[in-house]
Order: C-alpha cells, then sequence, then structure tokens
C-alpha cells in the first residue's frame, strides 16, 4: 500500500527553504528532491521552463529526459498553453504523449506563472497507473503557489 504525501509537511518545509534561500535554481532543485523524497512511486519529477518560448529541461530528478518541449505538445507542453493542471491517469491513451522514460504510466503537470504569465511547469511521473489523486493535485498547486509567490526568478 502506497503511504500517502503529508503535504502539511511538504509546504512547511518548503517555506522554511523559500525563507531560507529565493533563489530559483536552488528551489527548483530542492522541491524536486523534496517531491521524489515524500511522494511514494514516483521515476520522475522536475520542471520545465520556457526559453525563447521552447519548454526546456530545469532541474529535475529522475533518468535523463528530453530536454525540449513545443508549447501544445505532450502533456507538459498542453497544460502550459492551456494554463491549468493536467492529470493523466495513463499516460498511454494521452494522443501525443512524449515518452521520455518508458517506465512512466500516469503523470501530473502544474504550471508555474512568473508575474501572472505561463513561465513553465512542474512535471511528475509515476510508474503505477492512477497514481495521482485530487489531494495530491491540490497539495502540489498549492506547492507551486508557494514558489510562484516567494521565489526570486534569475
Ligand atoms: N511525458 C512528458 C514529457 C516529459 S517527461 O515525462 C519527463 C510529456 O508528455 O510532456
Amino acid at each position: 500500500m502506497r503511504k500517502e504525501t503529508d503535504y502539511r509537511m511538504m509546504l512547511a518545509q518548503a517555506e522554511g527553504l523559500l525563507r531560507e534561500e529565493r533563489w530559483c535554481v536552488a528551489a527548483f532543485s530542492h522541491v524536486s528532491a523534496m517531491i521524489m523524497a515524500m511522494m511514494e512511486e514516483l521515476n520522475w519529477a522536475g520542471f520545465y521552463l520556457l526559453r525563447g518560448g521552447v519548454l526546456t529541461a530545469g532541474p529535475y530528478q529522475g533518468k535523463p529526459a528530453c530536454l525540449h518541449i513545443a508549447p501544445g505538445k505532450g502533456v507538459c507542453g498542453t497544460a502550459l498553453v492551456r494554463d491549468e493542471t493536467v492529470v493523466v491517469p495513463d499516460v498511454h491513451l494521452f494522443p501525443g504523449h512524449i515518452a521520455c522514460d518508458g517506465a512512466s504510466e500516469s503523470e501530473i503537470v502544474i504550471p508555474v506563472r512568473r508575474d501572472g504569465k505561463p513561465a513553465g511547469v512542474l512535471d511528475i511521473d509515476s510508474p503505477v497507473k492512477d497514481r495521482f489523486s485530487p489531494e495530491d493535485r491540490e497539495g502540489l498547486e498549492a506547492l507551486v503557489r508557494l514558489m510562484e509567490e516567494k521565489m526570486v526568478w534569475e
């Protein structure tokens, strides 16, 4: 049985991190590592950031993944363009899913905004189908909102 994530603890730890260090690279890296450590049954977690109009791999944990994803492509590009969270219970049923790690079965992607505009995504993959619950979505969205509020982009 999977142990559910304690999002209160995750948010408290992220707040502590951002009180000590607001630099976005430290925050992206540390939050990726925190997610991997605090959520069970994951194979990939990290950020893609818009650079020159293309989603580009930022800090992440997991196997080496695709470096570039065009807006509108894959789950990541879809979440970016829609500017809303996309939860995919079975990646094999998502048209245009980009398979970076063959182990992935389900995925959640949350847009990250800078000054209110789409600037990247948080992408999390699981080797288990239907891994992400409404509680995961809520907790991870709160985590991203906290980062958007406290982080310094540079
Ligand atoms: N599956 C993603 C690509 C990124 S990897 O999962 C790390 C997508 O379809 O956008």
